[in-house]
């Protein structure tokens, strides 16, 4: 599978335009910071790593146009406001940020750049690692499954999963988190179906379930108040979701409506699985409630948008005029309603001391 991000001949970055997928390809150059900051803030790139990685783009275009530390400055604002919660905004921009601070203007923009292009190739082989320890743990609750139930050995009964938002391939800059562990199990022939979300307001769901199909995974959508019911009728074995912040206690920042799938999960004793690199993971923020919160346009609620069946696209109201509207775009899940992280250096408890021996790991490894 191809990149989300990629440079073309001349080293202009290039990502899909995410708000015309699953139903056309289209490629948007990335030529400017504004044009950075634009995709971020409109959402025509999503996902808390590809935002991150389209981030880090965003400093070194604009440290090509000027390296002065004031405009610096300027920029790493613009482009660190453009989206509040996913921490990976903030996190890629303080690593280009670090690669120039101590070094002359013009020396700078090459330095930049070459930060965000590792900054990608890292993004894509740490994704390929959280799909190996997720696949792995999903392959021993397949076989727990089949041993609880009698069976020795697998029977083609599909592992049962739940998915909200899209945490796949175009999340990232490629593989995924939540959605390369399912794509891994389903390389190891492990049977698998996924319950997708359709994950209202901006329907991410439609995008998992396009990179399902590409992929010839069974999946089957469903809106997002049917997740509670499949669960208490037995026909969810586990819900794995991607994230956009994981707090030192390990409280979980994810696309709105992740909570009520884990107290559903918790309720029916499933395992509740976030799949996080450990970009994601904020030391510096105590807990849940010091997330930031992105508070999204009205529009997404009153409307909707969708396709014709002749491929135009149209945006229909939905809300009477008039009715207050409120649209938090993400909602905090407690730590104690988490099994496990899922991260590129291995399976971690959701517990601030568990956390902060990964954390201490992962600087020992970087330092
Ligand atoms: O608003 P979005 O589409 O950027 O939100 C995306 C999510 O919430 C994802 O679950 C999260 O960023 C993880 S993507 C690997």
């Amino acid at each position: 599978m191809s990149r989300t991000l990629w440079s073309d001949a001349l080293g202009v970055p290039h990502t899909l335009d995410q708000s015309a997928l699953p139903f056309e390809r289209r490629e948007i150059a990335l030529r400017s910071s504004a044009d950075c900051e634009a995709a971020i803030r409109e959402m025509r790139v999503r996902g808390a790593p590809l935002i991150g990685a389209v981030g880090a783009w965003g400093l070194a275009l604009a440290i090509e146009a000027d390296p002065a530390d004031d405009a610096l400055r300027a920029a790493y604002q613009r482009l660190a406001a453009a989206r509040p919660t996913a921490v990976n905004l903030r996190w890629a921009l303080d690593r280009v940020l670090r690669r120039v601070a101590h070094v002359p203007d013009a020396q700078r923009a090459a330095l930049a750049r070459r930060e965000a292009t590792d900054l990608c190739d890292e993004d894509a082989q740490c994704n390929e690692r959280i799909g190996e320890q997720g696949a792995r743990l999903l392959r021993m609750l397949a076989e727990q499954r089949s041993t609880l139930a009698g069976m020795a050995g697998a029977d083609g009964t599909p592992l049962n999963l739940l998915t909200h938002c899209n945490a796949g391939s175009v999340a990232t800059i490629e593989h995924g988190t939540a959605l390369a562990a399912v794509f891994r199990l389903h390389e190891q022939g492990v049977p698998v179906h996924v319950w997708v979300d359709e994950t209202r307001p901006r329907n991410q769901g439609s995008l998992t379930a396009w990179e399902l199909s590409e992929r010839g995974i069974a999946h089957t959508v469903i809106v997002d108040n049917a997740g509670g019911l499949l669960m208490m009728q037995g026909r969810v074995d586990a819900v794995i979701v991607g994230c956009d912040r994981v707090a030192a206690n390990g409280d979980v920042a994810n696309k709105i409506g992740t909570y009520l799938k884990a107290l559903a999960a918790r309720d029916n004793r499933l395992p509740f699985y976030v799949a996080c690199p450990t970009s994601s993971i904020d030391v510096d923020t105590a807990d849940g409630a010091s997330i930031p919160i992105e508070e999204r346009d009205a529009r997404e609620v009153t409307h909707v948008a969708g396709r014709l069946d002749d491929g135009r696209a149209v945006e229909v109201r939905i809300v009477p005029q008039g009715s207050a509207v409120a649209n938090p775009g993400f909602d905090i899940t407690p730590a104690r309603l988490v099994t496990a992280l899922v991260t590129e250096h291995g399976v971690c408890d959701a517990s601030r001391t568990a956390i902060a021996a990964l954390m201490r790991r992962v600087s020992g490894a970087v330092a």
